[in-house]
């Protein structure tokens, strides 16, 4: 097995003509293995055609989508008076299956108009077989009741649960401050040595969990009432 691995710059790597796609510096990952030509696309938006356009020129076709929760400027849909391609884009080009936490499925539903058989459903410690790739789907809640974490080798996939500096709000519907301060205890246990690919270029597009750790302040609470203090 040869594990394929890239991250794109949503305005830079790929849709660099679509509006707003590089204010917002979303990370889209293909992840596979390269002696099948197999990859799954994480959070496919703003421009899908280019994202499967990416695969085709590595060689590799994209055999399903994994979502890390169901925000537009992550699955598609309509956010901030501006429409964002996504999965339903995705459904037209490459049909394939969609990997979802089943407490996100109606919200990445409501979204994008998937319908339920579109949708994979999983709870946490599933494992997602891309060709010999296993990616674990680790259960995050607090930026919304069902994002998830990718884990591969040595790698993890955070989407908007934890950045290199910061972590996601909390504020949106479906958030949950307590439910995050969890998470990021949870994500905390990992080996130093784990390199942390977040959703959004905030801070930096890679690094690994021990100056994550060191250096990101939301990781440095470790007791909920002051994280509670933090978070308002
Ligand atoms: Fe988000």
């Amino acid at each position: 097995m040869t594990l394929y691995f890239r991250q794109l710059l949503a305005g830079r790597d790929f849709g660099q003509k679509t509006p707003f796609a590089a204010q917002m510096e979303n990370f889209v990952y293909l992840i596979g293995d390269r002696d099948t030509g197999e990859c799954v696309v994480v959070d496919p938006a703003w421009a899908v055609d280019d994202l499967v356009a990416a695969a085709a020129a590595d060689d590799m076709r994209v055999t399903g989508a994994l979502v890390t929760h169901y925000h537009p400027d992550h699955v598609g849909g309509d956010i901030f008076g501006i429409h964002i391609e996504g999965l339903p884009r995705l459904m037209e080009v490459a049909p394939c299956p969609v990997h979802v936490h089943r407490l996100e499925a109606q919200g990445v539903r409501a979204v994008t108009g998937l319908s339920a058989s579109d949708l994979v459903q999983h709870d946490s410690g599933d494992v997602v077989q891309v060709g010999k790739v296993g990616v674990e789907l680790l259960h995050t809640p607090g930026h919304t009741p069902g994002s998830l974490c990718f884990r591969l080798s040595g790698a993890l996939v955070s989407g908007d649960t934890l950045f290199l500096q910061g972590c996601g709000r909390v504020d949106l519907p479906g958030g949950d401050s307590d439910e995050l301060f969890r998470s990021l205890a949870k994500l905390r246990g990992l080996p130093g040595d784990t390199v942390l690919y977040p959703g959004h270029r905030y801070g930096g597009a890679n690094a690994p969990m021990h100056a994550v750790v060191e250096k990101n302040p939301m990781m440095q609470v470790a007791d909920l009432a002051r994280w509670r203090m933090m978070m308002g």
